[in-house]
C-alpha cells in the first residue's frame, strides 16, 4: 500500500506544498479607499504578488486602474448619490483656501463621514460577507488597505488569516498604534515630515508637531469611537468574535509607503514596520501611445508634463486660473502634455498643447525630453518625479498637498505656487526658473540615485514580508509590547509620578527631622541662655 506510486506522489505534493508553504496563497485584498491615488498603490502590492503567482481576490469601491488577470475583483461601487457628494466635497475643498492642513483634515472628515459608514456596508455585502461564510474559501493573509478603517480588520478575524495593514503614508499617529511603533515627537514631525539635514527640531517645531500630535490624538480618540460601534454592527451578532480592542491589537505587518533613507524622517521604526515607497513605480517604463510617443519625440526643446491629479477634475478649477494658465502655456517654446477630463471644451487650441484624458504618467515621467511636472503635490506624482529624477512645480489644493508641496520646495526639487491665487506673471516666472536654473534637476536627480539604492526593491519586499506572513501565520513574534501598553505606561509617567512621591515623602522627611534636630539644638541653647 505504502509503496504504491500513486501514494508517494500524494505524499511529495503534500511535503512540496508544505515546504513551499507560501506558494500559490490566497491572499484577500480590502482597499476600500475612495482615493484612486491611494488604490493605485493598495494594487500595486496585490499585483506583484498575483503576479508571483498568488491567488489574490480584492475588495474595492472605485474601479481599480492597476489590475492583473489573477486577481479577482469585488467591486461594490459608491451609490449615484454618494458619489456625487464626494465629488462636490472635493469641488468645495479646492475652490476655498485652506492650506491649513488640521483644518482641511478636520474639514475632510465632516464632509465625508459617509466613508465610515460606507467602509461598514461594504462589510455586509453579501459577496463580501461570502468570503468567510461560504468554507470552501480559504486565506493564508488578509491585505488591509488603510483610512481610519479599523472596523475590517474584523474580516481578517473572520476568514482566521494574519493581516498587513497597507498604509498609504509614512509611518504616523494613525497607523503606529497598530503595530507599537513610536512616535518620537520631539524629533519625528507627524505625517512624515523631514528635519533639515545636521540639525536638531527647534523648540517652534516641537511646539507645532506636538501640538499637532494633540489635534491627532483627538482625531484618532474620534474615529476610534466610531469604529468600535461599526464593529458592534457589523460583527455584533457573533459571540465567537473577540472585543474590538483585541482585533486591533493583532496587525503583522504594516507596508509603509516611505523609504527613510532618501525621504526621511530619520526615525526609529519597529521590525513589523516595512516600507515599500515607490511600489506603484515600474522598474522599466512600458512604451507611450503613439500620439504620445511622437508628441515627445519631436519636442526639440523639451518638454511638460501637468496633471493636477485624479481627484481635482479640471471642472473643479476656476475657469480663470485655467484661461490663466493656458495663456503662459501655450507661449512656451516647451511641449506641454496637460490632462484634462473634457475633451470637447478644452482651455484652448495651441500647437505645442496635447490634452489627454488619461496618462500614463510614470511613463511620461521616465521620457528623457520631459524637463519638468507641474502638479497638484499628490504623494503618489512627488514620488514618481522624485524617482525619475524630475524637478517640479506644486499646486497643490488641498489634505496633505500643502504639506507635500512644501517639504519637496525644501528639499529643493522645484517650486510651489497657490493655484487659487495663480497670476499670469508668477505662474511664468516659476515656469522659467526651473526650466533655466540646473540646481532643481540636480538636486532631484541625485536624490533619485539614494531611493533607488535599495537592498531590496519595493517589490521584492512585498513579496517576502507578504510570505513570510503566510510561512509564519503571522507575526506575533515582532509585536512591539507598546501595542499592550497605555499612555501612562509607555511614557512611563507612573515611575515619574513614584519618583516624584519618594522626592516629596523624602524632603518631607528630611525637612521633619532637621527641624527636630534644630528645635533640640535651640531648646538647649535657650535653656542654656537662660542659666
Ligand atoms: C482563488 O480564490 C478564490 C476566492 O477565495 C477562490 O474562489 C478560488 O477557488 C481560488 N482559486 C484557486 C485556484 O485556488
Ligand atoms: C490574531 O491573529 C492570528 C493570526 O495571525 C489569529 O490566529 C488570532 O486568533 C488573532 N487573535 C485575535 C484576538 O484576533
Ligand atoms: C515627429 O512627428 C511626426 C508626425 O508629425 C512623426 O511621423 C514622427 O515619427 C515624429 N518623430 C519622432 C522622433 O517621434
Amino acid at each position: 500500500m505504502v509503496h504504491k506510486p500513486s501514494t508517494f506522489l500524494f505524499l511529495a505534493i503534500a511535503i512540496a506544498t508544505l515546504v513551499g508553504g507560501s506558494h500559490g496563497a490566497n491572499i484577500l485584498g480590502l482597499f476600500p479607499s475612495l482615493s484612486p491615488s491611494h488604490l493605485i498603490i493598495q494594487m500595486s502590492a496585490a499585483k506583484v504578488l498575483a503576479e508571483k503567482g498568488h491567488n489574490v481576490t480584492v475588495v474595492t469601491v472605485i474601479e481599480p486602474v492597476v489590475t492583473h488577470k489573477n486577481i479577482h475583483l469585488i467591486l461594490v461601487p459608491l451609490t449615484k448619490e454618494e458619489a456625487q457628494l464626494m465629488s462636490d466635497g472635493i469641488g468645495s475643498m479646492s475652490k476655498s483656501d485652506n492650506r491649513n492642513m488640521a483644518l482641511s483634515m478636520l474639514q475632510a472628515l465632516g464632509q465625508i463621514d459617509f466613508i465610515f459608514k460606507k467602509n461598514a456596508e461594504i462589510l455586509m455585502d453579501d459577496r463580501v460577507r461570502d468570503l468567510y461564510l461560504n468554507k470552501d474559501n480559504k486565506f493564508d493573509v488578509v491585505l488591509s488597505g488603510y483610512f481610519l478603517n479599523e472596523v475590517q480588520l474584523g474580516l481578517a478575524r473572520k476568514v482566521n488569516a494574519p493581516v498587513i495593514v497597507v498604509g498609504t503614508l509614512p509611518p504616523n499617529q494613525l497607523m503606529n498604534s497598530l503595530i507599537g511603533n513610536p512616535l518620537e515627537v520631539a524629533y519625528v514631525p507627524p505625517m512624515g515630515d523631514s528635519v533639515e539635514r545636521g540639525r536638531a527640531m527647534s523648540f517652534l517645531q516641537r511646539l507645532t508637531g506636538y501640538t499637532s500630535s494633540l489635534f491627532f490624538g483627538i482625531v484618532t480618540y474620534l474615529t476610534d469611537r466610531r469604529n468600535r460601534n461599526l464593529y458592534e454592527d457589523v460583527f455584533g451578532d457573533d459571540p465567537s468574535m473577540p472585543e474590538y480592542s483585541k482585533i486591533i491589537k493583532n496587525t503583522s505587518l504594516i507596508f509603509y509607503a516611505s523609504h527613510a533613507p532618501s525621504e526621511g524622517p530619520i526615525r526609529p521604526n519597529v521590525p513589523a514596520a516595512i516600507e515599500i515607497g515607490g511600489i506603484q513605480i515600474k522598474d522599466t517604463p512600458d512604451p507611450l501611445p503613439q500620439n504620445m510617443a511622437d508628441f515627445l519625440g519631436n519636442a526639440t526643446d523639451g518638454a511638460i508634463l501637468l496633471s493636477l491629479g485624479s481627484n481635482v477634475k479640471g471642472s473643479h478649477l476656476k475657469p480663470d486660473t485655467v484661461v490663466k494658465m493656458f495663456n503662459v502655456l501655450s507661449k512656451l517654446k516647451q511641449r506641454v502634455i496637460w490632462k484634462w477630463e473634457d475633451l470637447e471644451k478644452t482651455p484652448g487650441k495651441s500647437d505645442n498643447i496635447l490634452y489627454s484624458k488619461w496618462l500614463p504618467q510614470d511613463d511620461i515621467l521616465a521620457h528623457p525630453k520631459v524637463k519638468f511636472f507641474i502638479n497638484h503635490a499628490g504623494k503618489g506624482g512627488i514620488t514618481e518625479a522624485q524617482y525619475h529624477g524630475k524637478p517640479m512645480l506644486s499646486l497643490p489644493v488641498f489634505g496633505d498637498q500643502p504639506g507635500n508641496a512644501n517639504e519637496m520646495v525644501q528639499k529643493g526639487f522645484g517650486l510651489t505656487l497657490n493655484l487659487l491665487s495663480l497670476e499670469e506673471p508668477t505662474f511664468r516666472e516659476a515656469i522659467m526658473e526651473i526650466l533655466s536654473n540646473p540646481q532643481y534637476t540636480q538636486k532631484v536627480a541625485s536624490f533619485s540615485s539614494l531611493y533607488r539604492d535599495r537592498p531590496m526593491t519595493a517589490r521584492e519586499s512585498v513579496v517576502y514580508w507578504t510570505e513570510y506572513v503566510i510561512r509564519h501565520h503571522g507575526a506575533a513574534h515582532l509585536q512591539s509590547p507598546l501595542v499592550h501598553m497605555n499612555w501612562i505606561a509607555a511614557n512611563n509617567i507612573d515611575i515619574y509620578f513614584l519618583f516624584a512621591v519618594i522626592l516629596v515623602i523624602s524632603i518631607l522627611l528630611f525637612k521633619t527631622v532637621v527641624k527636630f534636630i534644630l528645635r533640640k539644638f535651640f531648646s538647649k541653647s535657650k535653656k542654656q541662655k537662660k542659666q
